[in-house]
Order: C-alpha cells, then sequence, then structure tokens
C-alpha cells in the first residue's frame, strides 16, 4: 500500500513542473544556471551533510563550537519564556546547544521547520532524549513555518529563530535583505534571530573547502545533474562534467560550476527542452557568500532588526549574530 498522502503526491507534482520550468528557464540563459534549491533533494541532502565532516569544510565546525560555547550568553540576553524556531533544521545536531541552555531555566517549545519531512524525522531522532524540549516539526516553507509558528505562540513567549549554517550567504544580497524583511514581519519586537555567517578568509583555506580533495563536494555537485535525468527524464552524461569552485573577490563569494568538458547537447524530456554546451562553458549551480563582521549589523538595520550581539570563532572565521527585533518593521 502506498504511504504517500494525495496531499504530499499533489505538492510532488507541482513542484515537478515548477522544476522543470526552472531548468529549462536556467539553461536558456548566457550563463547558464540550476537554481541552487535543487541541489538538495534525498541524495543532495545526504551529500551535504557529508560535506560537513571533511576536514577541509570547517564552517560547520565552527558553527558548532560557538554554539556550545555561547549557549548560555546567548540565552541570558532572551527574556524567558522562550520558544524556538529553527529555519531549515538540517539534523538539529548544533541546535541541541540552546534547546539544553533554555531548558535549564524552563521547558522548551522547538519548531523545525523544513521542507522535507526526512530531516524533520532525522531532527527528532537526534535530540529525542532532551529533558524538558518538546518538538514540533512543521514541514513547510520559511516563512509559511514561521507564520505557523506565531498563530501558536502564547501570550508573553518571546520566540528566538534560528537561521544558522550560513545558509542565508546562499541567497543574492538583496534577496536576503527581502528575506530578513520578510521573518521580521512575522515577529514582534523584543523577539530574536540568531543568524550564522561565514566570515570572509584566505583563498586558500576558502576554494578547498568547496572542493575537497575526496571530491565530495563534487558528488554534491554533479548530483544536481543525476536529479534532472532522475526527475525530468533528461539524459545528461555525469562524466562530460567537471566539478569547479571559484571565488569572485568583488562579490566575496564563492561560485559552484559545473565545466563542460566536450562539446555537448542534453535533452531534458520533462521540460521539452534541448540544450547545447559548447566545450568549456559551465553551469552554475551555488553562490556562497561570505560576509564581512561590520555587513551584518547594516543588514539587521536594513531589515528591521537590531544586531545586539556577535561571537566570531578564533579557528575559523564564523560569527554567530544576534538579532532583536525591532519597534517597527519596514
Ligand atoms: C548550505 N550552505 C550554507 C552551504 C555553503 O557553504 O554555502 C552549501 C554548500 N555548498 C557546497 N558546500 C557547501
Amino acid at each position: 500500500m502506498s504511504r504517500t498522502s494525495p496531499l504530499r503526491k499533489f505538492r510532488q507534482a507541482e513542484e515537478l513542473s515548477k522544476f522543470a520550468l526552472d531548468v529549462r528557464q536556467g539553461l536558456s540563459q548566457t550563463q547558464k544556471e540550476i537554481p541552487s534549491q535543487y541541489l538538495y533533494d534525498q541524495v543532495g541532502t545526504a551529500l551535504f551533510e557529508a560535506i560537513t565532516y571533511v576536514p577541509e569544510y570547517g564552517l560547520t565546525r565552527a558553527d558548532e563550537r560557538l554554539l556550545r560555547r555561547h549557549a548560555g550568553a546567548i540565552v541570558d540576553h532572551l527574556p524567558s519564556p522562550v520558544a524556538v524556531a529553527e529555519l531549515g533544521s538540517g539534523t538539529g545536531r548544533k541546535t541541541r546547544w540552546i534547546l539544553e541552555a533554555l531548558a535549564k531555566r524552563q521547558p522548551v517549545t522547538y519548531f523545525p521547520i523544513d521542507i522535507a519531512p526526512t530531516a524533520l524525522a532525522k531532527c527528532r531522532q537526534e535530540l529525542a532524549e532532551l529533558a524538558g524540549v518538546s518538538i514540533v516539526g512543521l514541514e513547510h516553507s520559511y516563512v509559511d513555518g514561521l507564520r505557523d509558528v506565531v498563530s501558536r505562540r502564547r501570550d508573553g513567549q518571546t520566540l528566538l529563530v534560528l537561521f544558522l549554517g550560513s545558509t542565508i550567504g546562499n541567497f543574492e544580497p538583496h534577496a536576503a535583505d527581502r528575506f530578513l524583511t520578510d521573518i521580521r514581519r512575522c515577529l514582534l519586537p523584543g523577539d530574536a534571530l540568531l543568524l550564522g555567517t561565514d566570515l570572509e578568509k584566505a583563498l586558500s583555506v576558502v576554494l578547498p573547502a568547496y572542493d575537497d580533495d575526496a571530491g565530495v563536494t563534487a558528488a554534491f555537485n554533479l548530483n544536481v545533474l543525476a536529479r534532472i535525468n532522475r526527475e525530468l527524464h533528461a539524459d545528461f552524461v555525469l562524466k562530460n562534467f567537471r566539478h569547479e569552485a571559484r571565488y569572485r573577490a568583488r562579490e566575496r563569494r564563492v561560485e559552484m560550476h559545473l565545466r563542460s568538458t566536450t562539446r555537448q547537447t542534453v535533452r531534458v524530456r520533462d521540460a521539452d527542452f534541448t540544450c547545447s554546451l559548447q566545450e568549456g562553458e559551465t553551469i552554475w549551480t551555488e553562490a556562497c557568500h561570505k560576509f564581512r563582521l561590520e555587513e551584518i549589523p547594516a543588514m539587521a538595520t536594513r531589515s528591521g532588526f537590531a544586531c545586539t550581539w556577535q561571537w566570531v570563532d578564533a579557528d575559523w572565521p564564523f560569527a554567530e549574530n544576534l538579532l532583536i527585533a525591532m519597534s517597527h518593521p519596514n
């Protein structure tokens, strides 16, 4: 018997057609691109989880170190009682430190928000044994999920929203501002957003983080073509593409590309589309912005927050930023 609900099937069909349209549009541009959200199917999510363990990718370890060391100080800035919502819960591995610190002073409700039910299940499993924490997983996009949390909040509760791992760096700068403003609009003055941001660092450190020796990032990047083959019945030949990470100094971002190693034509059947690639041409798949510490208070102010505290890791330039919602959202 199928365990997929009719609503999920409908959503999958809807998603598929949007996926086909986005792929067709992205591959029709002069600089061909595939939106980075499509890197994260089940295989891509598992490969990203593996990236967080490769020696060259220090980002996740820095994020976790900061949360482990400073969770007490972070939660001390928030008036009790606090409910926690996390945008893109992942496995919940880093979040435990914040939840543990809060649970020392009060019972906590934790709302992980993720579009992927498997991520929510993993997160529930990882954090199940935490005393004093009740977990309410919400299978939603970030902003819809946050609206759901807000509709459940109790009088007098402070909301702490977590957006960790520097996922904000995967947005174009203007889209990041818009996204933070959307979050602010869901909140009340005094609510908080803990924002993880990867900082600028030496090229000799940042590039290997996106092109590791074991080839995990390469497999993660190439998987997007395999996903298009699986879900849109395309005929990408993966060995005709090579993973490439570049650093754009002016924009301060790493870009992931897939370089075509030969002149080729690819048919994407479900998008009713054929794409020609020259030898050496690339498909751009992701941008990972590297921040300057002083950029974050300015970004916070533009979106209706005040950046009140920043904690920076000593070994891998990365910052946790505590943003407090101001009285007047934009
Ligand atoms: C999810 N995000 C924060 C990762 C990053 O570092 O920008 C995605 C990633 N892409 C390749 N490696 C990691």
